[in-house]
């Protein structure tokens, strides 16, 4: 037995994807530079020196995707749109044939009867704004509202869900802290000031969005969240925890339910924020839904190795892991949803992205039988379905991803594709976990239309 029925009959069925990680074509249409695109220039940045210039392609591929997204039957898709397309430098005016490319996807998905789910900023950052301080300064984070408020202009009458930034995690700590993402940096003041400046930026953005939009949208961020446990009884890896929380989960959590920086981790990191009064309110800006990427959970121990954090993450005995080492826990998703249902009384979720990577193999047609992946999307769907069935308000799920794509730092070699891309020749192959999420999304889609049938008698 499982409690999808629990899931509400509107519930949006999707995949998602980000421009820079699918669509290559960088220089096409007026396209500027982008922080991933130098980043990936960097020495021994990415795993076997991979870039995103071709990626899948999908920039002149979109109808060959649009098909594979009719073939799973979702009713939503998940993408975002590429800040340098749409202003090459980051500010000015509008590169029309750029932004064109989006207007088309939208109408292509509407033409279909899916709904578009649009993320404003997922990492790629024009590289003129980074030469000006990036996300450091607060300058980005109007110039981010102001291109928001263009795209939520000529795209807002026809999309109506819209997500300000994908995972500002990623943004601020790994490419400001670690350098393992662009920008590439290891500057801890530049990281506190990079965070502080997504969420103003994502705060901005919500009302130049709704300023701006013809249609009333429904507006919210994507975080990703990971359960921090201790990886033993000792006091040091409860506090261990406590600090894996605060900087993975409560850093982003608070200051977006208007509860302000959380003090314990301003005092870890021991730099001064740069605050202005009226900006705890415009991060804190009312939302719609909040959006929630889930991959993993987080057993945390003491490490006085690890700079100021001094804590760090370790393997979880006897787990099962995917390809990237990430341990499979659903039930990590279901106590996350609940926690953001009680401790921060969220008001609508999605789950926008939940995925995991597999070395796949295709046989002599191009086939994978990914079984690791299905089980994978069913175990953390019920996971999702048990939340809903507690009272946490879901609206969605998005797998990620439609196809394998550019990972990143990691470059091409983990897929978390329902459908394996061929990069030789760029074709797309559902694999057997696309056929898996088909007959899921179809079997609550039947169930839904009874529902109604029923309640019409
Ligand atoms: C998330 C990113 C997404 C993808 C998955 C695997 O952190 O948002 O772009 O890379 O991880």
């Amino acid at each position: 037995m499982n409690n999808r029925n629990a899931l509400p009959e509107d519930f949006r069925w999707g995949v998602a994807t980000s421009s820079y990680q699918i669509e290559g074509s960088v220089a096409e249409d007026g396209r500027g530079p982008s922080i991933w695109d130098d980043f990936c220039r960097v020495p021994g940045a990415i795993d076997n020196g991979d870039t995103g210039d071709i990626a899948c392609d999908s920039y002149r591929r979109w109808p060959q995707d649009l098909d594979l997204l009719k073939q799973l039957g979702v009713n939503s898709y998940r993408f975002s749109v590429a800040w340098p397309r749409v202003q090459p430098t980051g500010q000015g005016p509008v590169n029309t044939a750029g932004l064109d490319y989006y207007d088309r996807l939208v109408d292509d998905l509407l033409a279909a009867g899916i709904h578009p789910f649009t993320t404003l900023y997922h990492w790629d950052l024009p590289s003129a704004l980074q030469q000006t301080g990036g996300w450091a300064a607060r300058e980005t984070a109007a110039l981010f509202a102001d291109y928001s408020a263009l795209v939520a202009a000529r795209l807002g009458d026809r999309v109506t869900d819209w997500a300000t930034l994908n995972e500002p995690f990623c943004s601020a700590w790994i490419g400001h802290l670690e350098g393992r993402m662009a920008p590439g940096m290891r500057d801890l003041r530049s990281a506190v000031h990079a965070s502080y400046h997504l969420l103003l930026g994502h705060g901005l953005a919500v009302q130049a969005v709704r300023a701006a939009a013809p249609r009333t949208p429904s507006l919210g961020i994507v975080l990703n969240l990971n359960p921090c446990e201790p990886a033993t009884e000792s006091a040091a890896d409860a506090l261990a925890a406590e600090r894996a929380d605060g900087h993975t989960n409560r850093w982003w959590l608070d200051p977006l339910h208007g509860r302000g920086f959380p003090t314990d981790m301003v005092e870890l990191y021991g730099i001064e924020l740069p605050t202005r009064p009226e900006d705890r309110d415009t991060i804190a800006a009312p939302l719609d839904f909040l959006g929630v990427n889930y991959y993993f959970r987080m057993k945390v121990a003491a490490d006085a190795k690890v700079a100021t954090l001094g804590f760090s993450q370790v393997p979880v005995e006897g787990a099962q892991t995917t390809a990237l080492g990430w341990e499979v826990y659903p039930q990590g998703l279901e106590d996350t949803l609940m926690r953001l249902t009680k401790e921060y009384e969220v008001a609508a979720l999605y789950v926008t992205e939940n995925g995991s990577a597999w070395h796949d193999e295709p046989d002599a047609n191009g086939y994978v039988a990914d079984h690791e992946r299905a089980a994978y999307l069913l175990d953390h769907v019920d996971a999702m379905a048990n939340a809903a069935a507690q009272g946490a308000p879901m609206r969605g799920y998005f797998a990620w991803a439609l196809m394998d794509n550019f990972e990143w730092n990691y470059g091409f070699w983990p897929r978390f594709g329902l459908a394996y891309v061929d990069y030789q020749t760029q074709a797309r192959t559902l694999k057997l976990s696309a056929g898996t999420y088909r007959q899921l999304v179809a079997e609550h889609r039947d169930r839904a239309s009874t529902e109604t049938q029923r309640t019409k008698l």
